[in-house]
């Protein structure tokens, strides 16, 4: 049955600063049937992809360049030399691959070091915990802070037992409901355990799984309340503590923490291109993070979000294609810091907002995808829907809500549409910041799949006669 969803008006919205729109064109009238026949055209483009890519001869390189990269750099930390390394690194890759208009765009960064850092349980007895110092915490005196630990389970069981908090360590056991939910004890946790008079907080890892893992990532201090140390502890410490308060055991810690943070550094946002045939000025942006955590690898987070971008334009390029639109690929710096390189191009680029179609990003995992995180009118949705159609042949089809990513927040926000990559999060959350975030973890044939979907979607959306339409 063939029927009208919804009729088009053929038009490139324009969002002046007042943010009312007008229409450029409004001499045609597309219904939903033109363009879904006008989708269906690229199913051999589709399909020259998946064979280059999952069968041909670009098959495992998202993979085998990423290892290459990571192997040979190692972690790449906000305000670290191994950071400025991968950049110069990706910028001659980039360049070398035949990428146009190949450049860095400056962002200043955060620099943040641990230096050494231990935690000892000094009674009930003696035992050394591992932690992780958490993303701009202080450092302790030398000496460290040897205190008795206050264990809670929850916010509110701190304020219920603020009185007990003064002098001592706040540990927090919160259990993990899902990362976002959860990740506010690690971002607050030392506020709130300063505002009750703590001298230091140890917080429960973020992880839907452990083997004995701290995971680290960024915390935040609030003006007018004291910094207090702060670090991460593993699921099995925070635990275990908390079975031993439960007993009427007192816990006593030695923490030590050799952290410092430094003068901003000089980093760089890292673009290249495939400049559009017909509208040079539209943009659909694809985009990963190069910077990472300094334990690791970050070859999951987020070095295959940015290797698959890479491979978008590398595959699109080899097969002779050159979208309408131009395909600009953003390897962002300082994402873990809180979108910093993300913040700086959107500040320098956001007068040309109107002329974005979409912004995609990958930052939760390049293993064997579910779908396409999608956020934009209904229109736009069923576009995005016919497009995925186009990879029945891997079994992708799928367009679930909330595209999401750090990096491309700002822009989703003012109203483009945004897309970003939904794969296995349980897997993704086990390694996430941690040691564990190795090439280990990583599969060339599911960063195949990845990146097939990645071009497909880019591509398609780059190439269409119109900009996806905004309401
Ligand atoms: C308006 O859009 C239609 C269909 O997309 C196209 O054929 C036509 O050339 C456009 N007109 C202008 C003035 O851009
Ligand atoms: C790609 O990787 C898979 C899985 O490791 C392997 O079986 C296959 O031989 C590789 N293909 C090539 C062309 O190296
Ligand atoms: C995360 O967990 C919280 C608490 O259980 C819940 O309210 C929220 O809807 C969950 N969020 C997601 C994205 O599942
Ligand atoms: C905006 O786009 C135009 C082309 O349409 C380009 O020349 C200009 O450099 C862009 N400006 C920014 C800030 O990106
Ligand atoms: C957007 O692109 C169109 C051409 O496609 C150009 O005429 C217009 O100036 C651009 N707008 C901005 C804000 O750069
Ligand atoms: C295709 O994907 C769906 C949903 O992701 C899954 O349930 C199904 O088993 C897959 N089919 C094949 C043949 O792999």
């Amino acid at each position: 049955m063939k029927f009208l969803l919804f009729t088009f008006v053929g038009v490139h919205l324009l969002f002046l600063s007042s943010g009312k729109a007008i229409y450029r064109n409004d001499t045609s009238q597309r219904t939903f049937e033109e363009i879904k026949e006008e989708i269906a055209h690229y199913g051999d483009v589709a399909k020259a992809i998946i064979d280059l890519a999952v069968y041909g001869k670009a098959q495992n390189r998202s993979y085998e360049r990423l290892a290459l990269l990571v192997d040979t750099v190692g972690p790449r930390l906000s305000g670290s030399k191994n950071l400025e390394k991968a950049i110069q690194i990706m910028y001659q890759n980039l360049k070398e691959d035949g990428l146009e208009n190949v450049h860095l765009e400056p962002v200043k960064i955060p620099h943040w070091e641990r230096g050494e850092e231990s935690a000892v349980m000094l009674e009930p007895r003696m035992y050394k915990m591992a932690i992780l110092g958490l993303g701009s915490s202080i450092g302790t005196p030398p000496e460290g802070i040897t205190a008795e630990v206050l264990v809670v389970t929850s916010f509110d069981e701190l304020q219920r037992r603020a009185p007990e908090a003064k002098g001592k360590i706040v540990v927090y056991n919160q259990p993990y409901a899902n990362y976002s939910k959860t990740v506010e004890y690690r971002v607050r946790g030392a506020v709130e355990a300063a505002k009750v008079g703590a001298l230091a907080s140890l917080i429960r890892s973020v992880a839907s799984f452990s083997i004995y893992s701290p995971h680290t990532g960024v915390q935040e201090y609030q003006d007018g309340v004291p910094k207090i140390p702060t670090a991460c502890i593993t699921v099995e410490d925070a635990e275990m503590m908390s079975r031993l308060v439960s007993r009427g055991s007192r816990i006593v810690i030695q923490l030590k923490m050799g952290a410092k943070n430094y003068a901003d550094a000089d980093s760089f946002n890292t673009v290249a291109e495939i400049t559009g045939s017909k509208y040079p000025e539209q943009v659909v942006l694809v985009s990963g993070h190069l910077d990472s955590w300094d334990v690791g690898q970050g070859a999951m987070d987020d070095g295959g979000g940015a290797f698959i971008s890479w491979e978008a334009l590398s595959l699109i390029k080899d097969l002779g294609l050159r979208p309408k639109r131009t395909l600009r690929l953003v390897l962002w710096t300082a994402e873990e810091q809180g979108g910093i390189g993300a913040l700086q191009y959107y500040q320098s680029h956001k007068a040309n907002i109107s002329n974005y179609s979409l912004v995609m990003e990958s930052d939760g995992g390049t293993f064997l995808p579910y779908g396409l995180q999608f956020t934009g009118s209904d229109k736009a949705r069923a576009i995005m829907k016919e497009i995925m159609g186009l990879l029945q042949p891997i079994n992708v089809t799928q367009v679930f809500h909330d595209g999401e990513g750090t990096d491309i927040e700002s822009w989703v926000q003012a109203g483009v549409p945004g897309a970003s990559l939904l794969d296995d999060l349980y897997k993704y959350f086990s390694f996430h910041h941690s040691q564990g975030d190795t090439m280990t973890v990583m599969s060339p044939k599911e960063m195949n799949i990845a990146a097939t979907v990645w071009a497909v979607v880019s591509y398609v959306v780059a190439d269409l006669e119109e900009m996806l339409p905004r309401s």
